[in-house]
């Protein structure tokens, strides 16, 4: 079985500097025993306290700008996030999207995370689903223009986090169910697959998020298709989520 990728995503949580060390403690206590890929993705100023006692967590940013560095108030450029060794960066994410960041800036900064070896995890996810299917035309340009430019050669460096936003804040119940989610996982590839070429479309890692919690991790990951979770409230919640990280074991 491929390692398995999960992601912790805090996003503008926890609000205490001594809670965010707490949290942190205890997945890295998780981490130590699992064997898939576990990733912290806390806001930006947590990410100097976590970068030199980490253990086999790896660190995620929530964002990047593209430039190196220069006049960018308050942008975080991919230099600072390389010296504190961020891994990953979640990109896209329907969250920044509500707040206008454009497919072309999530583009932009794809190939600028490729490029400095911070793997990017593009969010895409329909905002609501309606009986014409033409929820499924908005995903396929989403990803589109989300991965615009990025070549066949780089689509291996590419984590793409499936994440109806509809299913985002919610409790397992109201997550998409395993079947429907093994179908958009198919229609994910179809969309590369058509973009990329057939072999190419299997290149990227597909995970899941929306409502992710250890009630409906197992039946995801088993008859979804993904390759691991990207977990929001239930990954400040260190019990919830090393139930969720078992059921990858
Ligand atoms: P959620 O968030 O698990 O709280 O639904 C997931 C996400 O937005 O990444």
């Amino acid at each position: 079985m491929a390692k398995k990728i999960i992601i912790a995503n805090w996003k503008m949580n926890p609000s205490s500097l001594s809670e965010a060390k707490s949290i942190f403690s205890s997945i890295k206590r998780i981490s130590s025993k699992s064997k898939s890929t576990i990733v912290v993705a806390p806001p930006f100023v947590y990410l100097n306290l976590f970068n030199k006692s980490r253990g086999k967590v790896f660190l995620g940013s929530q964002d990047l700008f593209w430039e190196n560095s220069g006049a960018y108030t308050g942008e975080i450029g991919i230099e600072i996030l390389r010296s504190l060794k961020v891994d990953f960066a979640i990109l896209g994410h329907s969250e920044r999207r509500a707040l206008g960041e454009s497919d072309e800036f999530v583009s932009r900064k794809v190939k600028a995370s490729i490029s400095s070896k911070i793997t990017p995890v593009v969010c895409v996810g329909e905002r609501e689903r309606d009986s014409h299917g033409r929820y499924l035309e908005e995903l396929k340009n989403q990803i589109k223009r989300s991965l615009h430019g990025v070549s066949k050669k780089d689509l291996a460096k590419v984590v793409i986090a499936y994440e109806p936003v509809w299913a985002i804040g919610k409790s397992a119940k109201d997550a998409i169910n395993p079947e429907r989610l093994h179908e958009m996982v198919i229609f994910l590839r179809k969309v590369l697959s058509d973009a990329y070429g057939r072999q190419s479309a299997y290149l990227p890692k597909i995970i899941y998020g929306g409502s992710v919690e250890p009630g409906n991790a197992k039946g995801l990951l088993q008859s979804g298709e993904v390759s691991g979770f990207l977990v929001g409230h239930a990954s400040l919640e260190p019990e919830k989520f090393k139930a969720i990280v078992e059921t990858a074991e």
